[in-house]
């Protein structure tokens, strides 16, 4: 299923030819509301990075290669061991139930019918084992857990527990958000989860005390600002679950997280929602890749839109992207099925720009078709 015959990015026709991922947005904004949309859409302080996540993508060139056999294209790889049909995955966002009713369980049936792997938010608003469930019933599929390490750690341990008898194969570590950003929507939105939702990933009863700041400042009180490198050791311990460290922008760092035990890094700033100074992700993947050097995975998010923004991150030397707003617009506008058509159509359009590309595995999406 991963193969694409003659590469002209046909698929099914439950997905859309041609997706318009500005409309979908739209439309996910009329139906969400605006304080939904704020917390989405929202990123820190001025913005500016918000823009510029997208924008690096897009200022870099695809240098394609001509007349190679391109009769079969293939867009299939691993992540961690596990086959997916596409590089594509979904990023952990929080408060599905904020996009759509039946939430992060929506979420879950349209990643797995699409096959991709789905990240779950440990800030989901169904539980771990309920999105499981929702998942197996949709054809299944690999899906990870992402962890805020709690001050109270014997909570983190629990939901680790939980989370690797649900059957998630790996932990994802966010580390860029020892303190909230200064989330400005937010606060002029006044985002809060309403009374009738909850956090039973994390919940200590605590989750509507809402003060000040949003949901990220409120949420974000009860996270471990001591946390350093040696505790991706004791995370992995827990419940012997590779950890992927998301949040890494630098190569030092990036080399550090490996030699303390990560399986992989996520090149990421959150989406744009923490640091407004740091740089877009395109700018710093490669850095970050020649560093580690294989010696454990590297994927990236951040304002991949298009089929050829991961081209870009996959030839850049990323072995996967995530997608985190496009999944919640998608969500929204067309609940499970607007999430496998999403993907399908990334899957589809990824093969149709490999094809052009002169890559027809994405072992062929080598550094020099991206011009600087
Ligand atoms: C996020 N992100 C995030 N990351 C994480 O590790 N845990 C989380 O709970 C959340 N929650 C969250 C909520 C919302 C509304 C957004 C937009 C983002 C960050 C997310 O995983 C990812 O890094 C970015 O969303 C990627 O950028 P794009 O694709 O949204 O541009
Ligand atoms: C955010 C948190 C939940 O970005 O990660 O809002």
């Amino acid at each position: 299923m991963t193969d694409h015959p003659a590469s002209t990015g046909a698929t099914s026709p439950a997905v859309p030819a041609d997706l318009d991922l500005d409309l979908m947005e739209e439309e996910a904004r009329r139906l969400i509301g605006e304080m939904a949309y704020a917390y989405f859409a929202g990123a820190a302080e001025e913005e500016f990075l918000l823009a510029e996540n997208t924008a690096a993508w897009s200022r870099r060139r695809l240098h394609p290669r001509i007349l190679v056999d391109v009769a079969r294209v293939s867009t299939a790889t691993t992540v961690l061991g596990a086959p997916l049909r596409s590089p594509v995955m979904v990023a952990p966002t929080a408060v599905h139930d904020l996009a759509h009713p039946d939430g992060e369980l929506a979420t879950a049936r349209g990643a797995a019918a699409a096959g991709a792997l789905l990240v779950l938010s440990s800030l989901a608003t169904r539980s771990c084992e309920d999105v499981a469930a929702a998942a197996d019933g949709a054809g299944g599929g690999p899906r990870w857990m992402q962890v805020y390490v709690l001050a109270d750690r014997g909570r983190t341990a629990e939901l680790v527990a939980r989370a690797a008898g649900a059957g998630y194969g790996a932990l994802v570590l966010t580390v860029d958000a020892p303190v909230p950003g200064l989330r400005r929507r937010e606060r002029r939105c006044d985002v809060r989860l309403p009374d009738h939702l909850h956090l039973p990933n994390l919940d200590d009863g605590r989750t509507h005390e809402v003060g000040q700041g949003g949901f990220m400042a409120a949420v974000s009180r009860q996270f471990d600002r001591s946390l350093t490198f040696e505790d991706i050791g004791w995370l992995a311990g827990l419940a012997g679950l590779p950890v992927v460290v998301k949040g890494v922008l630098r190569a030092d760092d990036a080399v550090r997280c490996v030699e303390a035990g990560a399986a992989a890094v996520i090149v990421s700033n959150h989406g744009a929602r923490q640091l407004d100074d740091a740089p877009p992700t395109a700018d710093v993947l490669a850095a970050v890749v020649d560093a580690v050097a294989g010696r454990g995975e590297v994927y990236v998010d951040g304002g991949i839109r298009r089929a050829g923004d991961v081209a870009k991150a996959l030839a850049l030397g990323a072995r996967a992207v995530l997608l985190g707003r496009p999944v919640l617009w998608a969500l929204a506008a067309g609940g499970p099925e607007g999430v496998a058509g999403l993907l399908g159509a990334m899957e589809a359009e990824l093969a149709r720009v490999m094809a052009l590309c002169g890559a027809p595995t994405v072992a062929d999406l080598d550094r020099a078709l991206v011009l600087p």
